[in-house]
Parts: structure tokens; sequence; C-alpha cells
């Protein structure tokens, strides 16, 4: 939590979690190309524009709030269900995407950490990220 507190606050800067969310988005597309299409309604033709900037701050806002309700089960449950079923809505995302998301997030995320624990951040973002993509 302390870890994701560092980067996501940073300078409260939303221009660093703009360039953290491209770069996430940007390695998703090069490992599982058939997602990008998925997010044209969100402006992805342009990641620099607003509309993509603002799905990229719903992602990372939907991660900041499961990272920190990691200590109060039934709050996570319920976060977590609500964005199952966001994900279920939207026909073509599949699990296997979850898991190249955890790649991604276990690769970039040691490059902005400092002290990096992938133990800790493994028993983090597994369980939220089977719980999101549960149902699908
Ligand atoms: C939308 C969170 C991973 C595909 C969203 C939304 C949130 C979110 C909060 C906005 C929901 C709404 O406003 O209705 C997350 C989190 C993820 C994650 C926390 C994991 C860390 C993925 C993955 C895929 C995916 C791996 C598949 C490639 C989508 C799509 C949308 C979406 C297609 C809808 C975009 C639109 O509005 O048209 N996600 N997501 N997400 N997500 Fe995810």
């Amino acid at each position: 939590m302390d870890q994701w507190t560092s980067i996501y606050n940073a300078g409260v800067s939303s221009v660093s979690r703009a360039t953290l969310g491209n770069q996430i988005f940007a390695a998703l597309f090069k490992l599982a190309p058939d997602t990008e299409a998925l997010f044209s309604r969100v402006g992805v033709s342009d990641m620099s524009s607003g509309a993509f900037r603002a799905h990229a701050s719903r992602v990372l806002s939907g991660l900041d709030m499961g990272i920190n309700s990691l200590k109060e089960t039934a709050t996570l449950d319920s976060l977590t269900s609500h964005m199952a079923a966001q994900h279920i809505a939207r026909p073509g995302v599949k699990g296997v995407h979850f898991d190249v998301m955890g790649k991604v997030l276990m690769t970039a995320l040691p490059t902005l950490i400092e002290g990096f624990n992938p133990d800790a951040w493994g028993n983090c973002l597994r369980p939220l990220k089977s719980a999101i993509a549960k149902g699908l």
C-alpha cells in the first residue's frame, strides 16, 4: 500500500499518472495486440487524447481503490464484483487478458518503485486480478 501510494500520489500530478497509464496500456497492447480494439470507444487511436487519459485514469483509480481496500474484506468484495460486472459487460474482454495485465504491472512497477517486493506485490495483485476477472 505504501509503495503504491508513493507512485500514485507522487506530487499528485495528473501528468505522471497519465504517463503511468500510457506505459501500462502500451505494454498491454504489445503483449496482447488483440486487446487494443477493445478500447476504441475511449479514444485508443490517440493515447494522449483526453478520452484515453480519462479511461486510463478510471483504471488506475480502480486499482488504487482495490489496493487501498485490501484490508477491508466487505468493501473489497463489493468493489471487485462491481468491476467484474463492468468487464463482463464488455464483449471481447477475456480472463487471459488479466493474466497479461498482471505481468505488465509486475514488470512496470519495479521500474518505478524503489525496493519493489515481488512477493508482497504478487500477493496483492493476484487476488485483485482474479476477483476483477471473475466470470470472464
Ligand atoms: C473499463 C478497471 C484490466 C478492459 C474499466 C473501468 C475500470 C477498469 C474502473 C471503467 C468502467 C466503467 O466506467 O464502466 C480495470 C482494472 C484492471 C483492468 C483495475 C486491472 C488492473 C482490464 C483488462 C482489460 C480491460 C486486462 C482487457 C484487455 C476494459 C474495457 C473497458 C474497461 C474494454 C471499457 C472501456 C470503455 O469504456 O469503453 N476497467 N481494468 N480492463 N476495461 Fe478494465
